[in-house]
């Protein structure tokens, strides 16, 4: 077997044990609600995350929809945990870069995220692995504006 074959196995593994024993799964009250769908397939995600002081400080995810995008759900909400925003967010433009195939910033650990490298090859799944990222991004901007009325 090929090097090349052995670290698709492996990614395969790691997006499997994602999608099967799922991190984070649940709903967290008192906390930033987002709801989001990908418009191509109808599934969605309900992402949920508490911010203190700048910082994430807890993440979960509950929703339906395929292997690639559970997955990317939870190893998004276990990357993002006490980073603070700036951090995440950083995360979430490296991981758009990774799926548009150009290169990434890889000065920072992506862990599990790493997996995922090879959905840019498919771009019909490009929208199922970015799903919970795009929720991110739209919690983030929700909590700057909470924070600007107050
Ligand atoms: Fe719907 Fe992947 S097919 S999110």
């Amino acid at each position: 077997m090929s090097f090349n074959s052995n670290l698709d196995t492996l990614y395969r593994q790691v997006i499997m044990d994602h999608y099967k024993n799922p991190r984070n799964r649940g709903v967290l009250n008192d906390s930033i609600v987002v709801d989001m769908n990908n418009p191509t397939c109808g599934d969605r995600i309900r992402l949920t995350m508490k911010v203190e002081d700048g910082k994430v400080d807890d993440a979960k995810f509950e929703g339906e929809g395929c292997s690639i995008s559970m997955a990317s759900a939870s190893m998004m909400t276990q990357a993002i945990k006490g980073k603070d925003i700036e951090t995440a967010l950083n995360m979430s433009k490296i991981f758009s870069d990774m799926m548009q195939g150009n290169e990434y910033d890889d000065s920072i650990d992506l862990g599990d995220i790493e997996a995922l490298q090879g959905v840019s090859k498919f771009p019909a799944r490009i929208k199922c692995a970015t799903l919970s990222w795009k929720a991110l991004e739209k919690g983030v901007a929700t909590d700057e504006n909470a924070g600007d009325k107050s």
